[in-house]
């Protein structure tokens, strides 16, 4: 197979993080991303880019790399179109393999029977061409894996070169209230502009230490794909494992040895800063983080300029609101009064409790946590002048 041809890549994320990927795009030699759905960006490239874009996107789901794109009107025609296609050249021999994805068409009452006849059309395939069946699994770990997206009479065939979402780091493997998927704390720093090089960082409400821990790999300038060791394109035939070897040797050879600001996380909670701690250990930057078990009024802060960013329970059930409304007044007191010429990000699913933090956020940007539409809430937190350059000189220690 011949990896060099280039097609297109179709890049998912969380709904409200395409700005953020697309900004991470364009920084590794992207700025043509195309917009394809609220949860995917499109753009050109051939296998060896879809694997550094597995390496270094912080905010990605998946790479998609598409090999086929054909009219279907029925899940008979989809069977015929997919058995076609020269899967034996792609995946590797003796790889079993795992499809996912989406359908919808008239008369199709259940997509999973469209994704049964297409994994049937693949398999088939097989025992036509080599003469024997491949395993297909209802997970992505350890599996080449197809994604099918079929819509509007046209279904597009994908080998999923990630598998296992991009969100799990593998750093995360204690369980805290309500964890932020590692995609969208980053997806969460990059939107709020966060600078590693000027701006110290603090999480005063840290759970399981998310928003730490990508703060410190991004400060370092580190992959986050270095951590992982399992894709989904290791499982292509003849994959282009020398250039992988290549990307990972130039990506550590990009991190800084240390970074180059104070970086602070703490929580109410004695176990969830040691929670926080044990994940950051695992994500190798436990040492650059400074922990502490505090109420997020009596935390440690850096000096300004520094970045506050927390992600309060926002409480879906009923009653809880009336009990966390006291909780975002005094966030926004402490800002008031602690974080002046710093700026913040609150992270927040419930709009009435965002208002009682009591300051005018500098910008609301739509973000979902799963299902829930949340807001990222930005604020400048003036310190008697409103010039953020004046800010930035003056508020120095
Ligand atoms: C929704 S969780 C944060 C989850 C975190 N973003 C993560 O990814 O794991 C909210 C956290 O705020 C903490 N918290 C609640 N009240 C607090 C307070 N007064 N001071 C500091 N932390 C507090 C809770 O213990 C909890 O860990």
């Amino acid at each position: 197979m011949n990896w060099t041809e280039p097609t297109t890549l179709t890049v998912t994320c969380g709904r409200g993080c395409t700005g953020a990927l697309r900004r991470e795009l364009a920084a590794l030699g992207h700025p043509e991303a195309r917009d394809f759905t609220p949860t995917a960006l499109g753009i050109e490239g051939d296998l060896r880019e879809a694997l550094k874009l597995n390496l270094w996107l912080r905010t990605a789901n998946r790479v998609l790399f598409e090999v086929a794109a054909f009219r279907a009107r029925t899940p008979d025609e989809l069977y015929a179109a997919a058995t076609g296609l020269p899967w034996e050249e792609w995946i590797a021999p003796g790889s079993p393999f795992h499809l996912h994805g989406d359908a919808e068409a008239p008369g199709l009452r259940d997509p999973r029977f469209a994704l049964l006849r297409c994994k049937d059309a693949i398999a088939d395939r097989f025992v036509r061409k080599t003469g024997a069946r491949p395993d297909s699994q209802s997970n992505p770990e350890g599996a080449a894996c197809i994604a099918l997206h079929w819509r509007d009479g046209v279904a597009r065939m994908h080998l999923d070169t990630s598998g296992v979402p991009l969100s799990r780091r593998g750093y995360r493997l204690r369980p805290w209230i309500a964890p932020l998927r590692e995609n969208l704390a980053a997806a969460i720093l990059l939107e709020s502009g966060w600078d590693p090089a000027e701006e110290a960082f603090a999480g005063p409400m840290c759970g399981s230490g998310t928003l730490a821990i990508e703060a410190a790999w991004f400060a370092l300038r580190r992959a986050p794909g270095l951590h992982r060791e399992h894709y989904a394109f290791q499982h292509l035939r003849d994959w282009p494992a020398a250039d992988w070897r290549g990307l990972l040797e130039a990506a550590r050879r990009r991190c800084l040895p240390m970074p180059a600001v104070p970086i602070h996380a703490s929580d109410l909670d004695p176990r969830a800063v040691e929670i926080a701690r044990d994940n950051a250990d695992r994500a190798g930057v436990a040492r650059w983080i400074r922990f502490a078990a505090a109420d997020f009024r009596r935390a440690p802060l850096p000096a300004a300029p520094a970045f506050i960013a927390m992600n309060p329970e926002y409480g879906e059930r009923m009653g809880l609101e009336e009990k966390l409304a006291p909780l975002y007044a005094a966030i926004g007191d402490d800002l008031k009064r602690r974080c002046a010429g710093m700026r913040a990000a609150i992270f927040t699913g419930n709009p009435d409790l965002a208002k009682r933090i009591g300051l005018r956020p500098s910008r609301r940007i739509p973000m979902w946590n799963g299902p829930i539409e949340c807001r990222l809430l930005l604020y400048d937190l003036y310190a008697g002048t409103r010039d953020p350059r004046l800010l930035r000189k003056h508020a120095a220690p």
